[in-house]
C-alpha cells in the first residue's frame, strides 16, 4: 500500500460503474493485496475538494469483470485498508417506472437482494488465515445507505443542475443476463424502482467494515417490463452511461465536498457490540 514514497492514504473511496473508468488526474496507483484476493484493479489516489480520494472501476479497467465475478469482498477491503470511510458507488440501472428514463439520477434509500450465491460477508463462519475462531455477525442492514452520504449526493446532483430523485428501491439481480419481461413487471408491481447487477453485496461489505456507503444510480434504460421498455442491450447501457459520464462526474466531485468531515450518521458504530473486529481490520 505504497507508491514507493511511503504509504497512501484516502478518506473517501469511488467505485466507478459501466463506463467510469477513470475520474480523477494526477493520481498515484496503488496495488492492494487484501486476504480475500484481488481487487477488481489497482487502485488511483489523487485529491477531490482538497480530500484524498481512492478511485477503484468496479468491473476492472477495459470492463473486464461480469457482476458476478467482481470481488466485493477485495474491493472495501482494500478500499477501508487505505483508510477509506466513506464510500460512493455510481451504478447503472434500469428504470422499473415510465418516469424513470434514461439520464434519471436516483439516489436510492432502499435494496433488495435477489442475486444468488455471492459471497456477501465477512463473518462468513469459515475458519481464520490465523487458525481463530470466526465470529458470527448479524449486521443491520434496515436502512442500507449512508443518511449523509445520500444528502451528499442529492444536493450535489442540484448543484450540478440535475434534478436526483430522491430515495426508491434498487432490486439487485444476479445477471449478467437482464430480467424477464415477467420478472421486471414483477419488481414494478412490488413498487421497487430500479434494477442493476451490481448493488449487492457492495452495501452490505461496506456496512459490515462500518463504511459508509451510497448508491448514486444512473438509470441507462427502461428495464423489459415497462411499457414503453424494449429490453436492453450492454452497448446500449455503455452508450447512455458515457453521454452522461462527464454530468455524474461533477455531481461525484460535489458530493465529496459535500461530505462532513466528521462523521455524525450511524454507519460507523454499525458493528458496535457485534464483534471484537475483523482480523486485520483496524478500527476508526
Ligand atoms: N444495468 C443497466 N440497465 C440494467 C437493467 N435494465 N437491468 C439490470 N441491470 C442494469
Amino acid at each position: 500500500m505504497t507508491d514507493g514514497h511511503g504509504p497512501v492514504r484516502a478518506e473517501v473511496g469511488v467505485i466507478g460503474g459501466s463506463g467510469l473508468y477513470e475520474l480523477l488526474d494526477d493520481v498515484v496507483e496503488v496495488r492492494v493485496e487484501t486476504p480475500y484476493g484481488q481487487p477488481s484493479d489497482v487502485l488511483v489516489v489523487g485529491e477531490v475538494a482538497g480530500l484524498p480520494v481512492a478511485f477503484l472501476p468496479r468491473h476492472g479497467r477495459g470492463h473486464r469483470l461480469p457482476p458476478h465475478r467482481i470481488n466485493y469482498r477485495a474491493n472495501l477491503w482494500a478500499l477501508h485498508s487505505l483508510g477509506v470511510r466513506q464510500v460512493l458507488g455510481p451504478c447503472a440501472v434500469g428504470g422499473l417506472r415510465p418516469g424513470f428514463g434514461p439520464g434519471t439520477l436516483l439516489v436510492p434509500d432502499q435494496l433488495v437482494d435477489r442475486t444468488s450465491g455471492r459471497v456477501q460477508t465477512f463473518y462468513d463462519g469459515l475458519p481464520l488465515p490465523d487458525g481463530g475462531v470466526p465470529e458470527v455477525v448479524h449486521v443491520s442492514m434496515a436502512d442500507p445507505y449512508c443518511p449523509a452520504g445520500r444528502a451528499a449526493a442529492l444536493e450535489a446532483a442540484g448543484a450540478a443542475a440535475w434534478e436526483p430523485v430522491d430515495g426508491g428501491t434498487m432490486v439487485v439481480i444476479e445477471g449478467p443476463r437482464f430480467s424477464t419481461r415477467a420478472e421486471s413487471r414483477w419488481f414494478t408491481a412490488n413498487g421497487w424502482s430500479v434494477v442493476g447487477m451490481t448493488g449487492h453485496p457492495e452495501a452490505v461489505l461496506a456496512r459490515e467494515l462500518g463504511l459508509c456507503y451510497t448508491s448514486i444510480a444512473l438509470v441507462t434504460d427502461l428495464d423489459a417490463g415497462v411499457e414503453s421498455g424494449q429490453g436492453v442491450t450492454h452497448a446500449e447501457v455503455l452508450a447512455e452511461f458515457a453521454r452522461n459520464v462527464e454530468r455524474l462526474r461533477t455531481v461525484l466531485f460535489k458530493a465529496i465536498g459535500l461530505l462532513p468531515a466528521e462523521r455524525a450518521c450511524p454507519c460507523g458504530q454499525a458493528l458496535d457490540g457485534l464483534t471484537t473486529g475483523l482480523p486485520g481490520v483496524p478500527g476508526d
